[in-house]
């Protein structure tokens, strides 16, 4: 698949970077697995969230879901770009994020993760969540 990036090498290491500091505040104490997630919103604005687990474990909430109800309950529903860090090794957004994402951004949303903002690996979203179900779907 080919695409199109409108993102520089800096940016997606500052985005990885907001990632990386959010983690940070991940409330974790089951898995003790802190993730953190920045996502760049069309107009250019970072919306960060952290993991937040919870006694009755099916309560708990990724990162990236985190990041993205940052970012709606602002009023912004067009993203461009996702990063995500780990406590741990290099984690992709979980089956059910990536869902939630290619709501706002499509299969051109970029997903970057990595162990350090200097060693990134990035994909558009269509290559993670390939033939996705989306709001098109739903269209007559
Ligand atoms: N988790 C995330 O927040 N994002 C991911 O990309 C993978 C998993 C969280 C969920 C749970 O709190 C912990 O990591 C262990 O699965």
């Amino acid at each position: 698949m080919t695409v199109k990036i409108n993102t520089t090498d800096e940016e997606h290491s500052a985005l990885f970077m907001a990632a990386q500091e959010v983690m940070l505040r991940a409330y974790a104490p089951y898995s003790r697995f802190k993730v953190g997630a920045a996502l760049l919103s069309s107009d250019g604005r970072i919306f960060s969230g952290c993991n937040i687990e919870n006694a009755s474990f099916g309560a708990g909430t990724c990162a990236e879901r985190a990041a993205l109800a940052h970012g709606v309950s602002q009023g912004v529903l067009s993203y461009r770009a996702i990063a995500v860090a780990g406590s741990s090794g290099a984690p992709t957004p979980c089956g059910i994020c990536r869902q939630a994402l290619f709501e706002v951004g499509g299969r051109g949303l970029l997903v970057i993760w990595g162990e350090s903002p200097k060693s990134l690996h990035i994909a558009p979203l269509g290559e993670l969540l390939p033939h996705a179900f989306g709001p098109e779907d739903l269209e007559g």
